[in-house]
């Protein structure tokens, strides 16, 4: 697969193995040859630049890093070239590898914003490089509002703080919801979410993934049938009666997508609108008999299993 990839001829095990002797011995020269972008997570014709990024980083300051994460912040976060700032705010400093790891990514783009409650972090802030550092606790709601009204909205906010479920909800719940502190299509990372199987850090792995779910579910509230005797969908109700019977307490109806994987989930902030559902042609056949709509309408005989509203919209 490396062979075929990097288009070189002759094939075989034997073109493999050299190959792949090449780039273990990078790996331990320390040296990233660009043979590695061939074997990073993500087949787009994206490169992985961010990965090359981490692996090449050499600055003082420690960066401990989960490698696959760079090539899922390559594919999510905003474009590293282009016009205006990137706002990003990232809750845990720790050593401040990953506060020069963005700088370097974004260069003058950057206006990064970073929190820990170590004060020690504060060596990380560099005003000339747009690098701001405040020292506070991710549950500390009128702290991180405080950042807000001084620093955001922001594009991106970066929870790798103490990754507990209840500080990761806590932080959630006042930076997500209000457009003081993110901006609409902003993006919201939760980091090393492996943490839910590891007791130390939660006490159930669902304390966890649950609050990842509920924005998946949070997606779908226009979608609730409110009664399955009446049939009637939520689109049947107006606006306010809908908000109330499903809207999600943090997320609301702001998640526009949700992308999870192994130990990183990235929530993208903004309006989320009923999608679109159309029926073209008129020759339909009814929902089978295990199919909850699989009900008789009355009256329409030979195709009383159609529901309702697709024999109203077909015209039939
Ligand atoms: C995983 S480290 C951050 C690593 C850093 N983002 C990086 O990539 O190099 C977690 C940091 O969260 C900080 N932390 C722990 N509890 C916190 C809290 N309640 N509020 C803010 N930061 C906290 C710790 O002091 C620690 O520096």
């Amino acid at each position: 697969m490396l062979v075929g990839l990097m288009g070189i001829g002759g094939g075989g095990p034997t073109d493999t193995d050299r190959l792949k002797k090449e780039i273990r011995k990078a790996e331990a020269d320390k040296k990233y040859s660009p043979l590695h972008k061939d074997v990073c997570t993500i087949q787009t014709e994206t490169t992985c630049d961010l990965r090359d990024l981490w692996l090449n980083y050499n600055e003082s300051h420690l960066l401990h890093r989960i490698l696959d994460h760079a090539d899922h912040y390559q594919a999510h976060l905003p474009p590293r070239h282009g016009e205006g700032k990137v706002k990003l705010l990232e809750i845990g400093i720790q050593s401040g590898g990953s506060t020069r790891a963005w700088r370097q990514w974004f260069g003058d783009r950057l206006m990064y914003v970073g929190i820990d409650v170590e004060p020690g972090c504060k060596r990380s802030e560099s005003l000339a490089e747009d690098l701001h550092v405040e020292i506070g606790s991710q549950l500390d709601e009128k702290f991180l509002l405080s950042v807000c009204s001084k620093y955001g909205p922001f594009d991106v906010i970066i929870d790798d703080g103490a990754h507990r479920p209840e500080m990761i909800i806590k932080s959630l719940a006042t930076l997500f919801p209000g457009n003081e502190c993110m901006y609409e299509k902003g993006l919201y990372v939760i980091e090393d979410m492996q943490t839910m199987v590891m007791p130390k850090y939660a006490k159930a792995p669902r304390d966890m993934y649950d609050i990842v779910g509920e924005a998946f579910w949070s997606m779908h509230w226009h979608w609730a049938y409110v009664t399955k005797l009446t049939g009637l969908s939520a689109a049947n109700y107006t606006d306010g009666q809908r908000k109330g019977l499903m809207q999600h307490p943090i997320y609301k109806n702001h998640v526009r997508a949700l992308h999870a994987y192994d130990s990183i989930t990235f929530i993208v902030r903004g309006n989320s609108t009923k999608p679109l559902e159309i029926h073209r042609g008129k020759d339909g056949i009814a929902y089978g008999k295990g199919h909850p709509m699989a009900q008789r309408v009355a009256g329409q005989a030979g195709r009383g299993e159609l529901h309702a509203h697709q024999l109203a919209e077909s015209g039939r």
